[in-house]
């Protein structure tokens, strides 16, 4: 009986696919039964066919996998463009492996190319990217079935069904189950990764998309998991591939389709799959399985004593003295870089007052060894949980987020309610501030201005990383010179990114002690609305430049703001006065440098953020390469003209300098350092000349 269904099936598999190769036929079905090969689905990345069944994911950490039906379908009517129906079904199972947390769950999905060009691993599933993300230019569709709960695609859960377009944000999304019972009102949850043999059914017609999943072997539920009006006329090309993704991170687990179908015509296609004796990938449950009866009191027997005496050591181990801290579930996924308790005591001696390196708001910082290695531990009080499993959720791959302009992290340690512990590389050469505010320091030479720039690339470089070069957007929030460290090359290394986060499940924003400590960094619109962005990053770099530059801290008593002195500087065109006194007796710096660089200060610390440039744009800047990118950015460049020309109409009233013109990004763009501008720099600087001509 399945062998003859099976040879009906790759009959009518092979008459299709004839038909679409031969003539231009509008509606394609095809149905595959445990007989995946090499040649007849077409696999990228990682997957695989395995005892004819297609594996998507596997045993590796970052994979992309991806699978599709070989050739490109039609899903417009060829004379109407409206768009065809579909039906397809397919049963899949997401297998645990043992000792790891599964992830991230597979789509089904239409995809107008076959590689795996725009796509990364992990909670990108193989689908899009971190920068194409929501981008209509995509032309991606998807059912997904994930199993993780990714805060930033504002997923309900992690076990879930969600309708995607272009985007991992799902229009709309429900727990992963059926409705059952009678009249179908009662829903029955699934869970999706316990290896289990699923059936999706999902059809489309005119613009009704219905999603139905049940256990393989059950019948199709009649009421639909999700039902949702979908407008895919914009979203569809003309002709698409159709198939799976699926990817793995630093979770992973075995995902398998083992049949498919798909039709333009036929609603029932999903009847043609063999639900009978499929393989089963459920984790042996042992003893029980099988005719063993007679055994089974027995085991039951001794399962009860193992039980007890494991029962009773276990209570005796937690009496001992809770050596091992408990894990809770959301902890485990974080495992790779929590850090044992007593090693953290052992290094810090007992965090020994002796060992102090640092008092910062939220803690203390200690210097320790730890396998031999120098490590700075910043012990943290008074932590909600929330805002512990936020900070690691937002870094959550922490011990890949690495970079030689940050701080490198080494794990962490959650003792208690509220304790939270940090280790991080120590950094022989202390914070920053230290270096340019503080003056007593006989034996501390000052730095010098290749130094200070030095250090203020490294910074932009290191929050250039956290904003695009992850997959995910990390945003500093406190970006000051006392977070910026110096190790002992004297690079500059940005240090607690993520942290400040933390801090906003006290409050509001502007009522914690925390912020105001370091006010003067903070760009208005968070102070406002309490909300940070990449451009907020970039106002707290822009002041780290003015402070760099000129030696003063943003607030000082008795001395107007920074801002402020800077701007009455401007407007009396001597900017270069702003330079740090010491450098200035000192001498040997280009007034044109000094000025560019307060100018790119104080075009990161606007207080319109629309004004200020990303930090890509003042990466380039300051290495001086933005010419070579001019054609990338040339639609930039074309309203760069404009924004000069319009420029006159933008006044500083934030700044109280009502009539003084705020330097724009773009002018720094224009007057840059262009090569003849860095031989000769007696030549007048053409910001000047941009500045009259925007007046
Ligand atoms: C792949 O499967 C098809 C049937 O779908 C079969 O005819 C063909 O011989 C198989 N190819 C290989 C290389 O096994
Ligand atoms: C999956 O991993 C296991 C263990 O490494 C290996 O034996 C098996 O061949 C792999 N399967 C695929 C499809 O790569
Ligand atoms: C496939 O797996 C190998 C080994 O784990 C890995 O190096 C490679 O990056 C993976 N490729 C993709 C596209 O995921
Ligand atoms: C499509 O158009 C052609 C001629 O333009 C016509 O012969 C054919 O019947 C049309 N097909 C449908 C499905 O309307
Ligand atoms: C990837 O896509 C880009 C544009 O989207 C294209 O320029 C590039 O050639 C593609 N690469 C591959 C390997 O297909
Ligand atoms: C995402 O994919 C696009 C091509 O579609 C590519 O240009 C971009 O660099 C990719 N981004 C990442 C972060 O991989
Ligand atoms: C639709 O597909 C099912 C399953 O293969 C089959 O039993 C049925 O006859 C098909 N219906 C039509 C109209 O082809």
């Amino acid at each position: 009986m399945e062998m003859h269904s099976k040879i009906t099936s790759l009959a009518l598999f092979y008459l299709i696919t004839l038909l679409l190769r031969s003539s231009s036929v509008s509606a394609t079905e095809f149905v595959y039964n445990t007989n995946f090969n090499y040649s007849n689905i077409f696999l990228c990345g990682n997957s695989s066919i395995q005892s004819s069944i297609l594996v998507l994911t596997n045993r590796s950490f970052f994979t992309i996998n991806r699978a599709f039906y070989p050739y490109k379908i039609p899903t417009k009517d060829a004379n109407s463009s409206a768009l065809l129906p579909f039906a397809t079904s397919f049963i899949f199972s997401i297998a645990p492996i043992k000792h790891f947390l599964t992830g991230h769950g597979f789509a089904f999905i239409f995809s107008p190319t076959r590689g795996l060009n725009g796509t990364t691993s992990s909670q990108y599933i193989g689908f899009l990217n971190f920068t194409n993300q929501g981008n209509p230019q995509n032309h991606a569709f998807g059912v997904e079935f994930d199993v993780r709960k990714n805060v930033e695609f504002n997923d309900i859960n992690d076990n879930h069904v969600g309708i995607d377009i272009n985007s991992l944000t799902s229009l709309t999304s429900h727990d992963a189950g059926y409705w059952g019972g009678k009249n179908d009102e009662e829903f029955k949850r699934l869970k999706l990764n316990n290896g289990v043999n699923y059936q999706v059914w999902i059809e489309f017609m005119d613009s009704q998309l219905n999603v139905r999943m049940a256990q393989a072997g059950r019948k199709r539920p009649k009421k639909p998991l999700i039902s949702k009006n979908v407008n895919l006329l914009e979203v569809f090309l003309d002709q698409m591939y159709v198939g799976f993704c699926a990817s793995t991170g630093l979770l992973m687990d075995t995902t398998r389709i083992m049949a498919w179908s798909y039709s333009n015509s036929n609603f029932s296609i999903g009847d043609a799959l063999i639900t009978t004796d499929l393989p089963s990938f459920v984790h042996q449950k042992g003893f029980f399985s099988g005719s063993r009866a007679p055994i089974i009191g027995l085991v039951v027997v001794c399962m009860i004593l193992i039980g007890c005496v494991s029962l009773g050591f276990f209570i005796l181990w937690r009496w001992i003295g809770k050596s091992e801290e408990d894990l809770e579930e959301w902890e485990l996924e974080y495992w790779p870089h929590r850090i044992n308790y007593q090693g953290i005591i052992a290094a810090t001696s007992g965090f020994s007052e002796k060992k102090v390196i640092g008092v910062g708001g939220n803690g203390k910082v200690y210097k320790g060894v730890l396998q031999g290695e120098k490590v700075a531990v910043k012990r943290i009080s008074h932590e909600t949980e929330a805002g512990i499993r936020e900070f690691l959720a937002e870094i959550s791959s922490l011990g890949r987020l690495k970079h030689r302009n940050l701080v490198n992290f080494r794990g962490w340690c959650k003792r208690e309610k509220g304790s939270f512990i940090l280790v991080y590389d120590y950094m022989e050469n202390g914070s920053l501030d230290k270096w340019i505010f503080e003056r007593d320091h006989e034996d501390r030479k000052i730095l010098t201005w290749e130094e200070r720039i030095q250090v203020l690339k490294n910074v932009a470089s290191g929050i250039l990383y956290l904003h695009e070069g992850w997959e995910v957007k990390v945003l500093h929030r406190d970006i000051k010179s006392s977070n910026v460290l110096l190790d002992k090359d004297m690079n500059a290394r940005l240090g607690d990114f993520g942290l400040a986060r933390m801090h906003d499940h006290h409050g509001p924003v502007a009522t914690t002690t925390k912020v105001i400590g370091t006010i003067g960094y903070i760009a208005p619109e968070v102070i406002k609305s309490g909300r940070s962005s990449t451009r907020s990053d970039v106002f707290g770099f822009g002041i780290l430049v003015l402070e760099v530059v000129c030696g003063r801290r943003p607030i000082e008593e008795g001395k107007p703001g920074l801002i402020e002195w800077l701007m009455s500087l401007m407007e009396i065109d001597e900017l270069h006065l702003g330079l740090d006194e010491r450098l200035k007796a000192k001498g040997g710096c280009v007034i044109e440098e000094v000025e560019r660089m307060i100018r790119l200060g104080l075009v990161c610390a606007n207080s319109d953020p629309n004004v200020r440039p990303t930090m890509r744009q003042v990466v380039n800047m300051l290495e001086g390469e933005f010419e070579g990118n001019e054609t990338e950015e040339n639609s930039k460049g074309e309203n760069l003209l404009e924004k000069i020309k319009s420029a006159a109409t933008w006044d500083g009233t934030a700044l109280a300098f009502s009539n003084l013109r705020h330097p724009t990004f773009d002018d720094l763009m224009f007057s840059s350092y262009s090569k003849t501008s860095r031989s000769n720099s007696n030549a007048i600087p053409e910001s000047e000349i941009i500045l009259e001509e925007g007046r």
